[in-house]
Parts: C-alpha cells; sequence; structure tokens
C-alpha cells in the first residue's frame, strides 16, 4: 500500500511539471489580444493559433453568426469574448478597445484582419462607393483601431499586426488588373501606414508590423477561386504551386506578434510561396 501511495504521489508529481512545462512555454500565455476580422479566414485561424498558445483573446467582426463559430471552436481555458462591431466606424472601433480591456484588463496585441475585397461589394455600389467601402475597412478601419489601441498600449508597450497582402507591394498579375482596383491601393496603404506607425510608436515600445499573405481560400476569395480553371491559374503564380493554408498565415503572425519578435518593427513580411520574390 505505501509503495502504491508513493508512486501515486510521484507521477502527480511528473503531471504538474509536465502542465508546468507547457503553460511555459506557451508563447502568449495570458496576452491580452484582440483580432479583428475573427469572423472568418484568417483572423479565425489567428484566434485558434492564439488561444492554443494562451492568449485571451477578444473576437471582433461585423459577422455575429462568423463570430460565434469562432468561440466555439476555441478552447474554453481561455477567456474569449465577442466583439460586434464596424472596424470603419470611429465610436465602434473605441467600443471594441474599451470592450478588450474592460474584459481582459487591457490590450497588448492588436490583428487587423478585417477586410474586403470589390469582388464581395453589394450589387448596387458603383464604382465609387466601392472604393470609399474597401479604403474604409481595409485603410481607415486599421486606422481606427490602431489609434485607440495605442491610447491604451502607451506605457505597457504592445504589438499591432496588420493583415496587408502581396497585392500592397507588387501591382496585380497582367491579366488581373484593371489598374482601378482599390484592393491593391487600399493595402499599399496598411504597408505604408505600418512602417510610419513602427517609428512613431517605437519610443512607446508599441512595435507595428505586416504581413502579406499570398492567396488563400477564404470567403474573400471564394468567388475567385471556385472555377478550377482560375484555381490551377492562382495556383502557378505561386512558385510553390499552391496556395495558403489560412493556418499558415497565422502561424507568421504568431511569431511576429510574441516577445520571440521583441526587436522586429516595421517589417511587412511576405507570406506568399515565392510570389513577390518572381
Ligand atoms: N484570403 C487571401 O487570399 C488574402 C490574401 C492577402 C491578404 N488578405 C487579407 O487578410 C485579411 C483577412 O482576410 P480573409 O481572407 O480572412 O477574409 P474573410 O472574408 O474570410 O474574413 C474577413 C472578415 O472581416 C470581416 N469584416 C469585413 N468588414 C468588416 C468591418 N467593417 N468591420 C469588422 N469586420 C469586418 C468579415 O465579416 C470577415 O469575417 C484581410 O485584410 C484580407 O485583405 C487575404
Amino acid at each position: 500500500m505505501i509503495v502504491l501511495k508513493y508512486i501515486w504521489i510521484i507521477q502527480s508529481q511528473l503531471q504538474t511539471l509536465d502542465l508546468n512545462k507547457k503553460v511555459f512555454n506557451m508563447r502568449l500565455n495570458n496576452k491580452r489580444v484582440i483580432i479583428t476580422g475573427a469572423g472568418s479566414g484568417i483572423g479565425r485561424a489567428c484566434a485558434q493559433t492564439f488561444n492554443r498558445e494562451g492568449a485571451n483573446i477578444v473576437l471582433a467582426d461585423i459577422n455575429g453568426e462568423g463570430l460565434a463559430e469562432t468561440k466555439d471552436s476555441l478552447n474554453t481555458n481561455r477567456k474569449s469574448e465577442i466583439g460586434l462591431g464596424d472596424v470603419s466606424k470611429k465610436d465602434d472601433a473605441k467600443s471594441l478597445i474599451e470592450l478588450t480591456e474592460k474584459s481582459l484588463g487591457g490590450v497588448d496585441i492588436l490583428i487587423n484582419s478585417a477586410g474586403v475585397s470589390p469582388r464581395n461589394a453589394p450589387e448596387e455600389y458603383d464604382f465609387e462607393q466601392i472604393w470609399d467601402w474597401v479604403i474604409d475597412v481595409n485603410l481607415k478601419g486599421t486606422y481606427l483601431m490602431s489609434h485607440f489601441a495605442v491610447e491604451k498600449m502607451k506605457g505597457s508597450g504592445g504589438s499591432i499586426l496588420n493583415l496587408a497582402s502581396i497585392i500592397g507591394l507588387v501591382g496585380y498579375n497582367q491579366g488581373m488588373s484593371t489598374g482601378l482596383n482599390p484592393y491593391p491601393h487600399s493595402k499599399g496603404g496598411v504597408v505604408q501606414m505600418t512602417r510610419d506607425m513602427a517609428v512613431g510608436f517605437a519610443k512607446s515600445n508599441i512595435r507595428v508590423n505586416a504581413l502579406c499573405p499570398g492567396f488563400s481560400k477564404t470567403n474573400l476569395t471564394e468567388i475567385l477561386l471556385k472555377e478550377k480553371k482560375s484555381l490551377d491559374h492562382i495556383e502557378s503564380l505561386h512558385p510553390m504551386g499552391r496556395l495558403a493554408e489560412p493556418e499558415e498565415i497565422s502561424n507568421a503572425a504568431l511569431f511576429l506578434s510574441s516577445d520571440e519578435a521583441s526587436f522586429i518593427t516595421g517589417v511587412c513580411l511576405p507570406v506568399d510561396g515565392g510570389y513577390t520574390a518572381q
């Protein structure tokens, strides 16, 4: 009996050690994070990756159903709160950051993943309305969220990660470019905003970086990729001959947002299977 008791004590000590090791190894343990566009695609993948790595998260989006699905997919050991709001509206952006501070106790990391493309614009929009919509969500939304997040990060520091695009670094491939598409224009703006904010907030220990993903199959690109011919063509534009999985983008987001990237700011990192290396 006594021998069995000792074996049980040793086993439970080992389990505790293992648990501590896992918690200690988590790369975002107890970080307070807000992710916009968390109701779908890359934002959802970021939520899942960050949750696995120990973060507490506010999931922000205009799509309540998508947010509920994302929340359901997360491990409940960590906190996750739903924040319904439109990032292109000043009052909503402010409320989302306030919600993060209220529910998580502060803001360490902001992921700006909310985004739209003209190909998903409401049918009744003319070209000027499409321009306003795309620039408002992709560029102004990133600006507004960052504006309010920085107010909370000043003093303690933090990290902002913007979802730009390969199309913020280079033009669309011939055949895909109309020259008048506000999507690349908005993403080019996000790239430059990232650099300017990185320099402006460096002394406040707020790092600002961007990811420039290649094409990935999400709601944003569904229309473009559902036809085999178009899918094959777009895959062939990437030297690796395939599209990105959202998780491949969220893994890069994890690194740039974590303390492992503590001396990296102002970087716009392609995650693109070699697209921009050509
Ligand atoms: N999928 C790709 O191929 C790709 C490539 C490069 C960059 N990106 C960028 O990555 C980001 C995420 O894209 P995704 O592919 O996951 O798209 P997605 O459509 O799957 O997700 C975008 C999310 O943003 C939300 N959203 C849209 N407008 C909003 C608003 N005004 N306020 C709050 N939320 C809003 C949508 O409801 C949606 O849940 C975007 O910024 C996109 O431009 C995507």
